[in-house]
């Protein structure tokens, strides 16, 4: 594990927590201490200051890589120099052209890596995206994630340079990968429209921002994040096809509502603001938020030697996605999303549309009234002409 900070003890929370077969046998942390205690807390056999020497261990199969972002490829290339399998949290990298360089690496390099994006393995998720790929909601027109909260919680993330962005860096990538995983992985992502803001907090980059992302099949893609969001952490999704609708409340409604005067108040969940009154705890965080899901993917993954769900390719698209965002946010145009590496299909065009109803005219709608009517509102193929009819 390198990193001893907050997704490197969830990490080890959700990888040791369930008397798992999988161990943590080697800890890097920045300062000693750290490292120390980290050791002290899951029981690690080995703890150092050194990134190297963390990852050379010969007892590693893999590393588990939860830094700063501006650590993330030096990181990865010390992982290829010793052929050790990577794992890595998000953003892949702090731009596109960085996370190309990741992916080539350990594409080079021959070894296992995985692209720890757990908001595509929260057990909500992973029951929505069944059913759309089952068909349940026909065509996919629109799918919005939305994470906003109060700000990141280390120093780091507020620096442009160590963190490579704001809000949208930091939160978008969660929903771009959820958005096109409910729209398709194989589908391109063609150009980026994004207004982004500093609103509120005294820093450089952005803390609020919107973002649309189209697709070559015409389906469309929105990302809302901010880090200047009160009431706790707002992780929303919502999905629109053309037979059916899916919302999905990840963190602040999850079916636990609970009131306390404050009393024996302590953690209630990740980013809460509060500790007293209605709160909305969460039951298992761990469980929640993906992490099991997702180590679960990746390990097994490893030992059999196949792709997990989630790759440094797809960390790579997002971080493209969002670099056109970060262009759009400055161009106010739509700007391109620039891929260099693309290995989904190409030329797709949009689905018809059109829903037959007889050889002459198209369905536009249909519609039972209050009072009892079947109405059908039709377009005629030829003139263009709507009419309507009361069958019932
Ligand atoms: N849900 C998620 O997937 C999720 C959530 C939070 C963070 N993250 C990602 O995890 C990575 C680490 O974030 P975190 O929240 O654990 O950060 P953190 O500040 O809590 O921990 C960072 C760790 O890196 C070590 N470190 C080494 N060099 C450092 C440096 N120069 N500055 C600061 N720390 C240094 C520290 O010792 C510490 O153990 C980031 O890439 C972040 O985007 C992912």
């Amino acid at each position: 594990m390198l990193g001893s900070g907050f997704i490197g003890r969830f990490y080890a929370d959700s990888i040791q927590g369930y008397r798992s077969r999988d161990k943590i046998v080697s800890i890097y942390s920045r300062r000693k201490e750290s490292a120390k205690k980290f050791a002290d807390d899951y029981n690690v056999g080995f703890y150092t200051t050194n990134l190297e020497e963390a990852i050379a261990r010969p007892e590693v199969d893999v590393v588990c890589i939860s830094l700063p972002n501006h650590m993330h490829e030096e990181a990865v290339m010390l992982c290829c120099k010793h052929q050790k399998a990577v794992i890595t949290t998000k953003p892949l990298g702090r731009n596109g052209e960085e996370a190309r360089r990741m992916l080539e690496a350990v594409e080079k390099a021959g070894i296992f890596n995985g692209y720890l994006e757990d908001l595509v393995y929260t057990p909500k998720f992973i029951k929505a995206l069944e059913s759309v790929q089952n068909g349940a909601l026909g065509r996919i027109l629109w799918a919005k994630s939305r994470e906003t909260h109060p700000g990141p919680h280390s120093d780091w993330f507020w620096d442009m340079e160590l963190a490579g962005g704001g809000c949208i860096l930091d939160l978008g990538c969660h929903c771009v990968e959820i958005s096109r995983s409910y729209i398709g992985k194989d589908i391109k992502p063609v150009e980026v429209m994004c207004w982004a803001d500093t609103q509120v907090k005294p820093i450089d980059a952005e803390d609020h921002a919107i973002g649309l992302v189209k697709y070559e099949n015409g389906a469309i893609g929105q990302f809302e994040v901010s880090w200047t969001f009160r009431g706790g952490l707002d992780l929303r999704d919502e999905v629109m096809g053309t037979e059916g609708t899916i919302w999905i409340n990840s963190f602040l409604r999850t079916g636990f509502d609970m009131f306390t005067t404050g009393k024996g108040a302590d953690y209630v969940a990740e980013k809460a603001e509060s500790n007293s009154g209605w709160l909305f705890p969460v039951g298992d965080e761990l469980n929640e938020l993906g992490y099991n899901h997702m180590f679960m993917d990746m390990f097994n993954a490893m030992e059999n030697g196949s792709s997990p769900k989630e790759t440094f390719y797809d960390g790579y698209v997002v971080n493209c996605i969002l670099d056109a965002a970060y262009r759009s946010a400055k161009s106010k145009q739509w700007e391109p999303v620039k891929l260099d590496i693309w290995r989904g299909k190409t030329g797709v065009t949009k689905d018809s549309h059109l829903v037959e109803f007889d050889k002459d005219h198209y369905l536009v709608k249909e519609e039972v009234t209050h009072y009892g009517a079947k109405k059908l509102i039709l377009k005629n193929k030829t003139t263009g002409k709507i009419s309507e009819r009361t069958i019932e």
